[in-house]
């Protein structure tokens, strides 16, 4: 397994692939890999010759007061990781390898401003903008990203439709702790008392889940979800929220595909959870 550092030493590595017909996955991360992003790396090298993981911890996605300077980090940890699921390479840029005077920024509008747009007016424009310059460097045939971000999901989709990418952007299930906790680097924030506390979100999300097959409407499958989170002293309500699947916009009624929602405070730390509800199912 490689590991490159600049822009140029990855070109050339893909190039070199690209010459002798390989195909290539991506699977982008900003490290402190957990089983979350081994699901995505395995899917990926089940699927392309060549599996390529980033670990970048991308400052352009980060607001001024949120986590970015003590967002957890361990490369040695991550490295032995993907040697052993089988990566051929990990690009592990510096910022300023990345971004050097950047003027140039992408936004996907309307599907970036609600749900975590809201309390991250400008989280998106950071992961497209990424996102997209990854895709330039490496040019995969297939990128790997994770249900657990479904609105990130759903934006890429969009953003490399209406930027007519050749990439195929894969989607995979979230992976859980065995008492229910979506897995992520954010957990290892928790204290004991919040890790507890923390499984309001996933428990949220089982009622949801339950609830929303009896045809009623959006407002009471999401009032029976804040009952439960906000039964939980240490949790506070970022947003609860039924949206339509593609478009990112609330919906009164799961009459069509739907992504319900949610995003807490457990203390300081900010969770996320969701599922998504397929009205042809
Ligand atoms: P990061 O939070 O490191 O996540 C990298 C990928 O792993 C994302 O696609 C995310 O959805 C997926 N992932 C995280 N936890 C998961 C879980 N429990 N189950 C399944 N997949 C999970 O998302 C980012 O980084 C960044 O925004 C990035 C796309 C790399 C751009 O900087």
């Amino acid at each position: 397994m490689k590991v490159t550092k600049t822009v140029e030493e990855t070109r050339a590595i893909v190039k070199a692939w690209k010459k002798e017909g390989l195909t290539i996955g991506l699977v982008p991360t900003m490290g402190y890999l957990h089983e979350g992003h081994a699901s995505l790396i395995r899917k990926c090298r089940e699927q392309n010759d060549k599996v390529v993981v980033s670990v970048f911890v991308n400052p352009t996605q980060f607001g001024p007061n949120e986590d970015l300077a003590s967002y957890p980090r361990d490369f040695d940890r991550d490295s032995a990781l993907c040697q052993t699921l089988g990566a051929d390479l990990i690009f592990h840029p510096e910022p300023e390898d990345m971004y050097t005077d950047a003027c140039a920024y992408v936004n996907i509008d309307t599907l970036s401003q609600n749900l975590c747009g809201r309390t991250r007016p400008t989280h998106f424009k950071g992961v497209c903008t990424v996102v997209c310059k990854l895709f330039h460097i490496i040019s995969p045939d297939r990128a790997y990203f994770g249900q657990k971000d479904a609105q990130q999901l759903a934006i890429i989709r969009k953003m490399v439709q209406d930027l007519n990418f050749d990439i195929a952007i894969i989607g995979c299930p979230i992976v859980r702790e065995a008492d229910g906790l979506a897995k992520s680097s954010r957990n290892t924030y928790l204290t004991a008392q919040e890790r507890q506390a923390a499984l309001c979100l996933s428990r949220a999300i089982r009622k949801g889940q339950e609830i929303i097959k009896k045809g009623i409407s959006a407002k009471t499958v999401l009032q029976e979800m804040r009952d439960i989170i906000e039964a939980e002293p240490l949790a506070k309500i970022d947003y609860v929220c039924m949206t339509d699947a593609l478009t990112m916009q609330d919906v009164e009624q799961a009459d069509r595909d739907v992504l319900v929602a949610v995003a807490v405070f457990i203390g300081k730390t900010r969770l996320i959870d969701n599922f998504s509800y397929e009205v042809s199912l």
